[in-house]
């Protein structure tokens, strides 16, 4: 029975489904760890699921919620402690996103985060109002002095830098709290209840622009909260394996393996679940790099797994024939590969679940809850209305490449794998602007393979989180031999980042963007210009469509 995704695709992580589509999402919710559990409160910000990585960061098992989540189900979680997280709205506009005022009577500590802190000082007395320019309203990084025999604050130095980001001031201080941080242009930049175990900050700890950030959320968990720090990525393995057994049971999975880091730690986490129920099938779009399909296919024939290789080269290219829109691009492609891998199923028999290794940073950028599209990934975003599976599972859905790496060790995945630098699933068609052709793809495809060949011979791999080649679809003047040519600008990237949702261009020493380049023209037809692009993410992305 064909399943409708778009809509729940769009909705935020959290948020109890109605709708009969299924994207999985069994693997954060039901968990009842024996561990402690932080609860992140979702009231709208964009670094939410950046706190909830922070906390895991501390080794502290924490869930996402959203706000509206009743107080009684929270009571019934028994959560060690509380963290409000940032939004746009104002406070005090009748439309914004409330808390329950019961939730101040539990017991359990609260950490407010900007517009969360703005909450508590709002519900407990105090007053917030819209910062004019020269009073308190503060964008970016911050000079900010603490009182460090705050718990929060504790050990931390008493002046550095904060990132702000908050229109809104609170004016009046609610009784019972203190003062605990200011900055130059605010009086009123963290309070505290320490009796009560309420605090709130104006800034955002979970950003890496935040000096001591991180230090300053551990002090919650564990001066605040009394958190032992037992949780780890074991325990991820553990209850997702366990949660994929209940979930599929006798069934049948078919996951879509790209033979990139995601997919290939989805392959081994679900097949240590269900054994032989899962078929992972490759589809060979023809817009892999060099050589990769049958690399691919020599390492996974040797798993102990069902592996299906689908030769589909000539169908790709021809959907994408004429189309040079990125998104347009992107949707066929995610369209495509839906298809063979229904009909694949079909083959299989009776495959009910269909398993992609989709992480956070996808799923964010593909637009999730209220974040913008910035890209539809294929896997999420790229996906078509109908697919004819009954559930879509993404254990991976809420981890960072980082922690996708981390949790590949713990299933004994090898290095080089778990190390290998990540490949979209559209491949080399984001990489080729403008319409694709196969001859497209073969002079990009060469020209890629050669400044992977010179860094690898220059040992820089491990300095290089991702790097590849984009073929331009801009053409320039060259002189080759004595001869004019009207040749193709080929696009170097290489970016420095550890969870790919901020990026650093590379600084890749000329000597080796000069043999990069020597090689190119000389080795590959069509190539008569090479660029280095400079930029990083943001503004750009890492990939060019
Ligand atoms: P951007 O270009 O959005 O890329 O800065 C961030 C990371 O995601 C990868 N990427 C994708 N991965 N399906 C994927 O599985 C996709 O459609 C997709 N698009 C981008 C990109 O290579 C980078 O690592």
């Amino acid at each position: 029975m064909p399943i409708r995704c778009s809509r729940v695709l769009s909705r935020r992580r959290w948020s109890v489904k109605t709708h009969k589509a299924a994207i999985s999402e069994f693997i954060f919710q039901e968990v009842s760890m024996a561990s402690q559990t932080v609860l992140v409160l979702d009231f709208g910000g964009q670094y939410n699921q950046l706190i909830a990585r922070r906390v895991r960061e501390c080794s502290v098992y924490c869930e996402v919620r959203p706000y509206t989540t009743p107080v009684a189900e929270i009571k019934a979680m028994a959560p060690i402690g509380i963290i409000f997280t940032g939004g746009p709205n104002s406070v005090y506009d009748p439309a914004s996103p409330q808390a329950d005022p019961e939730i101040f009577k539990l017991g359990i500590p609260i950490l407010g985060i900007c517009y969360g802190c703005q909450l508590i000082a709002h519900n407990l007395g105090g007053r917030v109002t819209a910062a004019t320019a020269d009073s308190a309203r503060e964008y970016g990084k911050t000079e900010t002095y603490f009182r460090t025999d705050c718990k929060l604050f504790k050990g931390l130095p008493a002046e550095s830098v904060t990132w702000m980001s908050h229109g809104d001031y609170m004016e009046k201080v609610p009784e019972g709290f203190e003062l605990v941080a200011h900055s130059d242009a605010c009086p009123n930049v963290a309070i505290c209840d320490e009796r009560r175990g309420f605090y709130g900050v104006q800034f955002h700890p979970e950003v890496n622009h935040t000096a001591y950030g991180t230090a300053m959320l551990r002090n919650f968990l564990y001066e605040v909260c009394g958190a032992k720090g037992q949780w780890t990525m074991g325990d991820y393995k553990d209850v997702a394996i366990r949660q994929i057994r209940e979930k599929v049971g006798d069934g049948k999975v078919l996951l879509a393996l790209s033979g990139g880091v995601d997919s290939s730690v989805a392959a081994a986490l679900i097949a240590e679940a269900v054994g032989n129920q899962l078929t992972c099938v490759f589809v060979d779009h023809g817009l892999m790099r060099l050589n990769e399909g049958d690399e691919v296919e020599e390492a996974f024939r040797k798993w102990d797994i069902n592996f299906v290789r689908v030769n589909a080269e000539e169908l790709f290219l021809s959907k994408l024939a004429g189309v040079s829109e990125p998104e347009r691009k992107r949707k066929i492609i995610g369209e495509e590969f839906i298809r063979v891998f229904e009909a694949e199923a079909k083959k299989i028999g009776q495959v009910d679940y269909l398993a992609q290794g989709t992480i956070y940073p996808d799923v964010i950028e593909s637009g999730a809850g209220d974040a913008a599209v910035i890209k539809s990934h294929h896997n999420v975003g790229g996906l078509p209305d109908y697919v004819d599976f009954k559930e879509i599972i993404e254990p991976l859905r809420m981890l960072f490449k980082d922690e996708v790496r981390q949790l590949g060790r713990e299933l004994g995945l090898p290095e080089y794998l778990v190390m290998r630098q990540p490949f979209p699933g559209p491949g080399l068609a984001i990489r080729c602007l403008g319409d694709v052709t196969k001859e497209k793809l073969d002079i990009l495809r060469l020209a890629d393979f050669i400044f992977r060949d010179e860094v690898a011979k220059a040992h820089l791999e491990s300095a290089m989180s991702q790097y590849f080649a984009v073929l331009t679809n801009m053409r320039s003047v060259g002189v080759q031999g004595d001869g004019r040519t009207y040749d193709y600008t080929l696009a170097l990237r290489s970016v420095t980042t550890t969870d790919f949702m901020t990026a650093d261009w590379t600084r890749i020493p000329y000597d080796v963007l000069d043999r990069v380049s020597v090689r190119i023209v000389n080795e590959v037809p069509h190539i008569n210009r090479i660029v280095y692009d400079i930029t990083s993410k943001p503004p750009a992305t890492i990939e060019w469509e």
